[in-house]
């Protein structure tokens, strides 16, 4: 292993650096300001600050360890299967460089060096057309255990309005861990505003398959979801957002929760609506999809052939906790095939929406499959259940789904 980091760092650090020794100042703060320091700042996610030099000398072993293993900073689709966007990858070197400043003593560097600026705050340039929050302070429960609660915000539209972009701002960001938006053309799920996904009276929705289309997910780190020129999403006259948000197991009195969606309107004419296609469980072709106890299983999904050309602008692959890797292609009618996402070691806690880096043409008469692996067994520290039981489709935290959410517009 470590012969193997000499030869990266080698072959990647310039040669300028030859014989220099590596400082905090001139090397390190432009790594860590650029991927670290977005979401290590005050009001942020993540647990501590990565600003200073003090702080990341502070922690440099731990440092060192989530960058060498890739757990930091989070990004877990394969850099070789689709090529995104909003990629957030250290390079082999960039990744040397930090082990090797650390085995050198960790000098800051002269002061002058540092020239290096984090971004400290948001500065998303865009002020919102439309602003819907919770219609009151939510009370997240002392529980300890993991919380899934949904929020109905109504749009009000008088008629059907074009988004450009939207954007979720988590109100407690110490305890908002994921959340995802939908549409809900029906109001019904109005009824479900403020309660638990566990809820016995919500299990019906999930049965009933409600007519609501998923827009966009959130994690931590993530700006503002804004669709490339010319293209926006429709929301239909009357209809709601779902807001699904996963709050963290805590046990601390009284942490209130009001979050935000901001909505930024299209300008008419739209070219390119945008358009979202699920690949979920009815496309497996392996059914029933139910996970036996002890078993480590993969289901096999797949479209029917494409009636026209689309262009895919993200993917969003969604499992519960049992899910241990997934993979996702299309294979065209000329028999070639277009990589979609593929996710090794599927992560829960990082559900991110993968923008790929231009609009993804895959053509007319092209099968797209996804195959997901799902780890039923005690082995998987993940599971609810100790002996593991069957698993079986649902919303709810201990049931489980396979979905590969695209977005996409048709060319
Ligand atoms: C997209 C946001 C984001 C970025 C970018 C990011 N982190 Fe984190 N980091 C988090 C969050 C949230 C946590 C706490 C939850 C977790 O451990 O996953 C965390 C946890 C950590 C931890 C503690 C891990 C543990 O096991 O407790 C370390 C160390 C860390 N980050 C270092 C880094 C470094 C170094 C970088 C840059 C190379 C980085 N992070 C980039 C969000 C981020």
């Amino acid at each position: 292993m470590k012969k193997l980091y000499f030869i990266a760092f080698c072959t990647i650090v310039p040669l300028s650096l030859w014989g220099q020794r590596i400082n905090f100042n001139e090397h390190i703060a432009p790594i860590i300001h650029q991927h670290c320091t977005p979401c290590h700042q005050p009001g942020e996610a993540a647990p501590f600050n990565l600003i200073t030099y003090q702080d990341v000398a502070k922690r440099s072993n731990f440092i060192q360890k989530v960058t060498e293993t890739r757990y930091m900073p989070p990004w877990r689709a394969d850099p070789n299967f689709g090529q995104f966007k909003n990629v957030r990858r250290l390079t082999v070197g960039q990744i040397a460089m930090i082990r090797v400043w650390i085995s050198q003593g960790m000098p800051e560097g002269e002061p002058e060096k540092l020239v290096s600026k984090p971004k400290i705050g948001k500065q998303s340039g865009m002020s919102a057309d439309k602003v819907l929050a919770w219609q009151q302070a939510f009370t997240v429960p002392a529980n300890n255990r993991e919380g899934y609660y949904l929020f109905s915000l109504p749009c009000n539209f008088d008629e059907d309005t074009y988004i450009k972009g939207i954007e979720f701002v988590p109100g407690n960001k110490k305890l908002v861990h994921h959340a995802r938006i939908s549409v809900d053309t029906t109001q019904l799920l109005r009824a479900t505003n403020g309660k638990s996904i566990d809820d016995t009276s919500i299990a019906r929705y999930g049965t009933v398959k409600m007519k609501e289309e998923f827009i966009a997910g959130w994690v931590p780190g993530n700006n503002a979801v804004v669709y490339p020129n010319g293209m926006a999403k429709m929301l239909p006259k009357g209809s709601d957002l779902l807001v699904n948000v996963h709050y963290a197991p805590n046990n601390l009195p009284n942490q209130q929760d009001s979050s935000v969606v901001k909505l930024y309107i299209a300008q008419k004419p739209i070219t390119n609506p945008v358009q979202t296609f699920i690949l979920h469980e009815e496309h497996i072709s392996n059914q029933p999809f139910e996970i036996l106890p002890d078993t480590v299983v993969t289901f096999y999904a797949k479209t029917q052939e494409l009636p026209y050309s689309i262009s895919l602008l993200s993917v969003q692959p969604h499992m519960h906790v049992l899910g241990k890797s997934l993979r996702c292609y299309a294979i065209t009618p000329g028999g070639d095939m277009i990589p979609l996402i593929k996710i090794p070691q599927w992560d829960f806690n990082w559900q991110m929406t993968y923008e790929y880096a231009q609009p993804l043409t895959i053509p007319m008469g092209s099968i797209l499959y996804a195959e997901a692996t799902y780890d039923n067994t005690a082995q998987n520290p993940e599971n609810y259940f100790n002996p593991p039981k069957k698993i079986t489709y649902g919303w709810s935290t201990t049931q489980e789904m396979m979905n590969v959410i695209f977005q996409y517009v048709v060319p």
